[in-house]
């Protein structure tokens, strides 16, 4: 994407309008894996929910109904058609929190028996560890956690290592939201399915960043929210393979996922994907998140995914040159620098960028089992979307440069 584009990109967003600032001063949005910006076709989309098209879905004998019908059904086709999967494979849920949940509650709660193993690894995100906790408490399995490599990467090589006869399921993010490490799905998933092992992916930091195709990575389950690819916040996916989410329970039962049920206690439940969709949907989400599938589909993920990693490159080269960082993951592809500013705490510096209108994140970024395999108790995260220049970079880099002698001069003197 060439600087024309970009600026081009960026009219469409009102959160980068140039008049948008943060302590006064120009905000510079660094954050975009804890969430992102929504173009006006978002706004607008789900504007049109609340202003013209306000009903429910599937409850109604009436033509504002009816239109949502088809665009709830229109939705799960466009989702289906970005990740390449069949629309029956696609379940609304509120996040990529709420569809690992599910496969724990709805899968693993009702397959797993005592003494099987769930394997994760130390850079999961607490949605990806704490769901598998529940399991082991309430089923009596094991976790165990796949070593990483010296800097932080999954090998296939050692998710080999890690498996034995008690392995059932293995839980892994594609990008880790932390250092930013894309994994070997494809060829994890081959060695999962050797062993009769359901691959159970969190795509937070990855759908919204690259082109995903489920049938080539072959994984069983994969987890995306809307928020984090421009789309509204309270809406995510869980794509399961159909014959894994027909053998589900559902998670939640209530209104519109059910067929009938008695005064014995007896229910049945729908097919999926409705089965696991009980009760009135976010539909000003769902309508969002077609908005926002389809924006980011006409830019390109390939597109994306190009500038995000120029971008890295471009902001480890100068991050270096200041000579006052500690950089956590140089060599990842994704477009999150993880560093610290030499001497001052992570939050201090999150802190003081802040006084100059940029915002990052900074601690342990919900991977808290992480920061002891980086020896650091917190970091700095930068993270970049297809909107973010090269000119936002050059704030923070100053930013940097200036840290740590205004953040001792502010608390020091
Ligand atoms: N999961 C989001 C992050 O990593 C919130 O920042």
């Amino acid at each position: 994407m060439n600087g024309y584009e970009i600026k081009k990109i960026r009219s469409d967003f009102p959160m980068l309008n140039p008049n948008k600032k943060m302590q006064g001063k120009p905000l510079v949005w660094l954050d975009n894996a804890s969430t992102t910006f929504k173009p006006k076709q978002v706004i607008d989309a789900i504007n049109y929910y609340y202003t013209d098209a306000t009903s429910n879905s599937h409850r109604g004998d009436y033509d504002l109904c009816f239109a949502m019908d088809k665009v709830v059904m229109e939705t799960r086709e466009v989702v289906a058609s970005f990740i390449n999967s069949k629309k029956t494979e696609i379940v609304f849920t509120s996040g990529t929190t709420a569809s690992i949940n599910l496969v724990a509650y709805g899968y693993a709660m009702k397959y797993l028996k005592e003494g099987d193993e769930i394997l994760l690894t130390e850079a999961e995100h607490a949605s990806n560890v704490l769901p598998w906790y529940k399991v082991k408490e309430v089923k009596g399995c094991n976790i165990g956690f796949i070593p990483l490599d010296e800097d932080g990467r999954l090998s296939v090589e050692n998710v080999k290592a890690s498996i034995n006869e008690k392995t059932k399921i293995i839980a892994i993010a594609q990008v880790t939201n932390v250092l930013g490490f894309v994994a070997p799905i494809k060829e994890i998933a081959k060695l999962c399915h050797e062993k009769g092992i359901i691959l159970v992916v969190d795509g937070a930091q990855s759908v919204p960043h690259m082109k995903i195709d489920v049938k080539d990575l072959d994984c069983d389950f994969l987890s995306f929210s809307g928020h984090k690819l421009c789309g509204p916040t309270g809406i995510g996916v869980l794509y399961g393979k159909y014959e894994l989410l027909e053998k589900m329970d559902p998670f939640m039962s209530g209104g519109g996922n059910n067929v009938k049920f008695d005064m014995c206690g007896d229910a049945s439940f729908l097919e999926p994907p409705m089965r696991f969709e009980a009760g009135t949907q976010n539909l000003e989400g769902i309508i969002g998140l077609k908005a926002a599938i389809e924006y980011i589909s006409a830019l390109g993920m390939d597109n994306i995914n190009e500038h995000e990693r120029e971008l890295k490159k471009y902001c480890v080269e100068k991050l270096k040159k200041t000579g006052v960082v500690t950089i956590y993951n140089e060599d990842s592809e994704a477009g999150i620098v993880t560093f610290n500013v030499d001497g001052v705490f992570a939050q201090d510096a999150a802190t003081y960028f802040n006084s100059r209108g940029i915002a990052v994140r900074s601690g342990q970024h919900c991977a808290k089992i992480l920061n002891d395999f980086l020896k650091t108790v917190a970091t700095v995260r930068a993270s970049f979307y297809f909107y973010t220049t090269k000119e936002e970079i050059d704030c923070l880099v100053e930013a940097v440069k200036k840290c740590k002698g205004e953040y001792l001069n502010a608390y020091f003197n």
